[in-house]
């Protein structure tokens, strides 16, 4: 088969098939497993969103507590690498340490090279403990202190904000965070994905596919946005300010983050509902000037984006809920990736459960053939 039309940025490519998300970019509606993205936020836990991701359905009562303790048991980190992230230089960004952790589990793991189904299911309970452990310690050695070790009785999204702010967090911090995880488990074939599967397609081992994927969540125009969204309401400073910087931004042909997709056309529910949770806490903790600024950002983008169906992403409210639960900005990508590691190793073992075939695109050719070499000395 030969294609030979560009698809620029691959858009609208289609190289596999998936059960584990839908989205319907016109309409604004996202589904895991075919459950629509509100139930799961309102209803479920992350753990259960991760038993239907790695496993294609939702676990009976039993199940999601055997789920439960499995992921529990993974929590900790090996010596060497909790010493390794408190060696790490602290000018550096702690997406780039948490990507460099995880190649170091890489290297610890015997059976890295374990490519059977059972194997990468394993390897991806373990991923998804120890992300969550890496990150929260490397907030807290930021911080000069020393990282929290984890609890086995708490739950995923608890067990996180314990090891991040050294305290058990209430039940509503806890359901916050939860829902922030559920709507960041998953997204289809996004660039981190995407980079995880074709870096899986070579049969490398599992962690050179997260270590990719994490380079590629990094990124601003992926998963850093919701840094720099943070960062651009630093920039605006007071609400009153917000429309002349929106204006001014546009004039300069620059892009407001957090806001755009290349699959949603229409407002990305994620960030409906973040919107609402932000709403939430601004107005419960009175941290209501974050708010007030993303609200008039997103009014004054929307008359000139709007009508181009840009609307805001699953980046634009997320952060207030995350400085709400004592997330530093810059940590604010790597809680992306604390989520995202099930999507990731969701899509690794679905296509590792086909031929797994080798991801290899072309680029057309449009240079010249046949030059004559000149050798070195007589150019
Ligand atoms: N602000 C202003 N203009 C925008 C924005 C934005 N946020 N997003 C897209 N546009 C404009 C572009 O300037 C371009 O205009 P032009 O045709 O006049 O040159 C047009 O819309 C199309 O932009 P592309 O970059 O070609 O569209 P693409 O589908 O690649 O965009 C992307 C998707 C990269 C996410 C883009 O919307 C963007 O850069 N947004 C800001 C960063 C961001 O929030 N990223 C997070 C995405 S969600 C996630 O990954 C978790």
């Amino acid at each position: 088969m030969s294609v030979t039309e560009i698809a620029r940025g691959l858009e609208g490519v289609v190289f596999t098939e998936t059960k584990l998300s839908y989205i319907d970019g016109q309409a604004g509606k996202l589904y895991y497993a075919g459950y629509p993205i509100e139930a799961l936020a309102e209803e479920s836990s992350y753990e259960e969103v991760a038993f239907l991701l790695l496993q294609g359905r939702l676990p009976k009562k039993e199940e999601l507590e055997a789920f439960k303790a499995q992921l529990a048991a993974e929590r900790e980190l090996p010596e060497v690498v909790l010493n390794a992230l408190k060696a790490y230089p602290k000018h550096t960004h702690p997406m780039s340490a948490l990507r460099t952790a995880v190649s170091q589990l890489g290297m610890l793991d015997e059976r890295a090279e374990d490519l059977s189904q059972e194997g990468l299911y394993q390897k991806s309970i373990a991923l998804i403990s120890r992300i969550a452990t890496i990150v929260a310690a490397l907030k807290r050695i930021r911080e000069g202190k020393e990282p929290v070790a984890p609890r086995k009785d708490l739950s995923h999204a608890a067990n996180f904000l314990y090891m991040v702010n050294g305290e058990v967090p209430s039940r509503e911090q806890e359901k916050l965070f939860d829902v922030a995880l559920v709507l960041h488990a998953e997204h289809g074939m996004n660039a981190s994905t995407f980079t995880a599967l074709a870096v899986h397609s070579t049969s490398a081992d599992i962690y050179s596919s997260i270590t990719a994927a994490i380079g590629a969540l990094k990124g601003p125009r992926h998963g850093g946005a919701n840094e720099a969204v943070m960062r651009s309401v630093q920039e605006v400073g007071a609400p009153e300010r917000a429309v002349a910087w929106v204006q001014e931004k546009l004039a300069k042909k620059e892009r407001i983050m957090g806001m755009g997709h290349r699959v949603y056309k229409a407002l990305d529910p994620r960030a409906r509902i973040l919107k609402k949770y932000a709403e939430i806490v601004a107005q419960k903790h009175g941290r209501t000037q974050e708010y007030e600024i993303l609200t008039r950002i997103e009014a004054e983008a929307g008359k000139v984006l709007g009508p181009k169906g840009i609307y805001p992403n699953v980046d634009f409210y997320s952060g207030v809920v995350y400085s709400d639960l004592g997330i530093p900005v810059e940590f604010f990508t790597p809680i992306f990736a604390v989520a995202r590691i099930v999507g990731w190793a969701a899509h690794i073992l679905e296509y590792n459960a086909t031929d797994n075939r080798l991801l290899r695109p072309k680029a057309r050719y449009v240079g010249e053939l046949d030059l004559e070499y000149v050798p070195l000395e007589a150019r």
